[in-house]
């Protein structure tokens, strides 16, 4: 499946979503309800991580996205910077031979370039090792921002026109095809924890026609109910992409 899109043409719509994205958010006020450090609460939140990938596997959702790291994160505290860097880290070296034993494909993606060597081997490793699976994709979105993606797509798109003297065709399938999600189709559902109604720069191209589903539930607190509830909200929708009612 690569990306196809929705003001294109109408996609195909299934009980089952075939591409999930999460913000998720939450974990600092999952910790300070608890007079917990704020960063316990990202640590809890790799538990629900689990339980998300292996639910959403499980019900045959065809690419989980999970947004870990905004490219506006970096304005936090450097304490707690350099604490999700390494919880990162740890996670990546713990979680790909389970991943690996439960058919998942992981890709990272985002501007890397920010991020030590060290943790780019692991991205690297990680993605390599899981690479050839196909039940299920899982992207983790670190350093990405929907802006990012907008500009690294047309930046690529410019240096195309240059190399070959000539301007480039600019449509959605070219322009789409440089955005660092070219090989996933568009979110089917949108998922956002912890009680704010925003996209705070997440997919900002690939959301058009995404619906949209928002809970009070901390993330470190999203478990498989959390998660049936969201599915079932989605099951009861109308998607009609700008026509007429049915
Ligand atoms: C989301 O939880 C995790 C990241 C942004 C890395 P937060 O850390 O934003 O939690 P709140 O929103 O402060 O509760
Ligand atoms: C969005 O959450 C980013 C991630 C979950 C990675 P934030 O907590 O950073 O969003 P704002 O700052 O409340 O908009
Ligand atoms: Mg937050």
């Amino acid at each position: 499946m690569s990306y196809t899109s929705s003001t294109v043409c109408v996609p195909e719509v299934g009980a089952v979503p075939r591409h999930i994205a999460i913000i998720m958010d939450g974990n600092g006020r999952w910790a300070t309800q608890r007079k917990l450090p704020r960063v316990a609460g990202h640590t809890k939140g790799v538990e629900a991580v689990r339980t998300t990938v292996e639910g959403c596997a499980r019900r045959g959702v065809g690419y989980l996205t999970l947004f870990a790291f905004s490219s506006e994160n970096w304005r936090r505290p450097r304490d707690e910077v350099s604490f999700l860097m390494r919880l990162f880290a740890s996670t990546l070296e713990r979680e790909t031979t389970r991943l690996e034993k439960n058919g998942i494909r992981l890709r990272v993606v985002g501007d890397l370039s920010m991020f030590d060597a060290s943790l780019r081997t692991l991205i690297q490793r990680a993605e390599a090792k899981t690479a050839h699976n196909l039940r299920m994709t899982l992207t983790v979105a670190a350093n990405y921002g929907g802006r990012w993606d907008i500009l690294q797509a047309a930046r690529q798109l410019v240096e195309q026109t240059a190399a070959d003297g000539r301007p480039a065709l600019v449509d959605e399938a070219s322009f789409a095809q440089h955005l660092a999600f070219a090989y996933a189709p568009e979110p089917d559902l949108f998922i956002r924890t912890g009680g704010e109604r925003r996209i705070s720069n997440f997919l900002l191209w690939h959301l058009a026609y995404t619906e949209l589903y928002f809970t009070d539930t901390f993330w470190p607190d999203f478990d498989d109910a959390a998660l049936e509830a969201a599915l079932a909200s989605y099951r009861a929708r109308e998607r009609r992409f700008g026509r007429a009612t049915a």
